[in-house]
């Protein structure tokens, strides 16, 4: 049956609906899973690994089990205490990458202090690498080739050409965040879209002086602990008719009520980015499904 919201665009009132977009991409997500399992047999499978006790990895690493479950990928998790080393966790990531029911391996971030990150990224299959870390991925997007590509700043591109933003030439993006999750690869995927492009961060002097130059503003500071805290980018820090983009998560640091006023569109919290990433893990998972039977299938 159609739902109603398939009809629906997909910035509404100045709001880009990051779940009604979650939603339609999600639905073709599910349908090509569902016409590689027939072809292939035997569904994709995300393995988690969680190290230690981060309060926000649980919660996190639930939500994309229960939305691959929803699309038809199985999931199973690993649950591992902070006294793990670093060679268990290279040794048990080596059995999952020759694991050929694991379709998709994803360490939640952060680890301990005690494991470099960068070791542990680099010891995944960069064909099983659901997240777009590995070197492999990141020279791809660097490159700006066909990649498993990181899941937010995926979803944040994909925010964009769905309010018709797809060929940035002449736009000038600024990015409040400098992470390897967000900011970093994000600045090549706009690139790659012909953007103009500036990032800002904690050591950036005058703030203000360079989001007000912000055609399309994604901010990504995350320091606010409750929804009682001031924002970080405040109405008049936006340009008249900018795009904003909302990375931070649980609070915002938009915002929203003053800032909707001057954007063209912008993103809420929740609802905004927060969904978008899930759901391009989820069809990071279906391409790499799709790309490991294909290397495995026998020509005709
Ligand atoms: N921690 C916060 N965001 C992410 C993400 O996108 N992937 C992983 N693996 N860890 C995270």
């Amino acid at each position: 049956m159609a739902d109603e919201n398939d009809e629906k665009p997909i910035c509404e009132d100045g709001v880009i609906m990051g779940r009604r977009l979650s939603k339609r991409v999600r639905a073709d997500v599910k349908a090509r899973i569902e016409r590689l399992v027939e072809k292939y047999g035997g569904p994709p499978k995300l393995t988690t690994i969680i190290v230690g006790e981060d309060p926000g990895s649980q919660m996190y690493v639930r939500s994309k089990h229960k939305a691959s479950a929803n699309v038809g990928i199985l999931s199973d998790h690993h649950d591992l205490p902070e006294s793990t080393t670093q060679e268990e966790l290279v040794q048990l990531i080596d059995g999952l990458n020759r694991d050929p029911s694991v379709t998709g391996i994803l360490v939640q971030l952060p680890l301990p202090k005690h494991i470099d990150e960068k070791t542990i990224i680099g010891a995944i299959d960069p064909l099983k690498d659901v997240d777009g870390f590995s070197p492999r991925n990141i020279y791809r997007l660097f490159y700006g080739g066909e990649t498993l590509s990181a899941a937010t700043p995926h979803g944040i591109a994909l925010m964009l050409d769905s309010i018709g933003w797809n060929d940035l030439s002449g736009k000038h993006a600024v990015i409040v965040n400098r992470s390897t999750i967000v900011g970093k690869p994000l600045v090549f995927l706009l690139l790659n879209r012909n953007a103009t492009v500036t990032v800002c961060h904690s050591k950036t002097k005058d703030l203000p002086s360079f989001t007000r130059q912000a055609d399309i503003l994604v901010s990504g500071i995350g320091r606010r602990t409750s929804d009682d805290d001031p924002f970080f980018i405040t109405a008049d820090m936006v340009k008249e008719g900018a795009v904003v983009i909302d990375v931070a998560t649980p609070h915002g640091d938009v915002d929203f009520e003053q800032v909707k006023l001057k954007a063209s569109c912008l993103t809420p919290v929740p609802g905004g980015v927060g969904p978008m990433t899930i759901t391009m893990l989820l069809q990071n998972l279906a391409d790499a499904y799709a790309a490991q039977k294909e290397s495995h299938s026998t020509p005709h």
